[in-house]
């Protein structure tokens, strides 16, 4: 039997690429993208689309059993930044809409379904060099709690209800095709636009404040490796750290400039300074490589290649 996939927030910046990734995979028709609103023309068009609200779970079992769709790629969630000027909202989003779709999956109306955790999770008094799978995890940030008791009912789910439920912890991520929104590592992508329209960026972030990051590529392969997983692979039912490179503002800045030797940066950090000091400078994977074969590709020299790459036909089309 051939299977449909439902991706929720494919309007998003992980999900137009997922959604993309996806359909060259298995088809157009097999991947039904959905969101709470339309996304790019390119999207759109690439195949079935559904507007959808992720927490009315009426309306999304009315799409599940429409479709057929047997896997759900759960990638709708308000991120750190926004979620801690609407903390409410950001709870019901986050956690109403996984509820939905582990309940989806706890009736066998869905047979596999992908959620994607965060380096949120961690909290200041988590150890910060090579954070551990497994360690201490006191999140300060709404958003942080949200995801950290998302991994919580994944595990519980998993275990309780045999629920197939897979889960990586993405680290900032870096991308050319859709902008990202209200995230504390967003300054990673902008520096880029800015950097070919201006030659300047102002970043919100401090100088030496390491984070863990990753290029698209690189986390659209994880989320797809490790759903063709076998399930016996998968140890971990919270879930997987993931790493792929580390850097500081200044040290994105230098990577840069070894393509822009005249751009500069300039710093003023503001309230998502608190967000990312609380967060780990980076992450040991060693668990998800270990269990299913992970492996990064995409480092920021090669990331800084491929964004600049990418991005300055469009700049030269039109300057932001
Ligand atoms: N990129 C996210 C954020 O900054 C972290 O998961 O909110």
């Amino acid at each position: 039997m051939q299977s449909y996939i439902l991706i929720i927030g494919a309007c998003g910046q992980i999900g137009t690429e997922l959604t993309y990734a996806l359909r060259a995979k298995y088809g157009p028709e097999r991947v039904i993208a959905s969101d709470i609103r339309e996304g790019n023309e390119d999207l759109m068009e690439s195949g079935p689309f559904e507007i959808l609200d992720a927490t009315d779970y009426d309306a999304l079992e009315e799409v599940v059993a429409y479709y057929e769709i047997s896997e759900v790629y759960l990638m709708a969630a308000m991120l750190s930044a926004t979620a801690e000027k609407f903390p409410e909202r950001a709870w019901d989003l986050n956690m109403n809409s996984l509820f939905n779709v582990l309940n989806l999956g706890k009736e066998k109306k869905i047979e596999k379904i992908f959620w994607p955790s965060s380096i949120a999770v961690f909290g200041p008094n988590t150890p910060k060099e090579r954070t551990p799978q497994s360690t201490v995890m006191e999140p300060s940030t709404v958003y942080g709690i949200s995801k950290q008791s998302g991994e919580r009912w994944c595990d519980y789910y998993h275990h309780k209800y045999g629920v197939d439920v897979r889960s990586v912890r993405y680290p900032g991520l870096i991308s050319w095709k859709t902008m990202p929104g209200g995230g504390t590592t967003d300054y990673a992508v902008e520096i880029y636009h800015r950097a070919l329209s201006q030659r300047a960026y102002n970043c919100f972030l401090g100088e030496n404040t390491k984070l863990p990051m990753m290029f698209m590529n690189d986390a659209i392969r994880a989320t797809m490796e490790l759903m063709d997983s076998d399930a016996e692979k998968i140890k971990v039912r919270s879930s997987y750290n993931l790493a792929a490179m580390d850097f500081t503002p200044s040290e994105i800045a230098e990577s840069i400039r070894t393509h822009l030797p005249d751009f500069t940066i300039s710093y003023e950090p503001d309230f998502r300074q608190a967000i990312a000091d609380s967060w780990p400078n980076s992450i040991d994977d060693s668990r998800a490589r270990q269990d299913w074969g992970w492996r990064a590709a995409f480092d920021l020299e090669r990331t800084t290649g491929e964004m600049l790459g990418h991005l300055s036909p469009r700049t030269n089309e039109h300057t932001e």
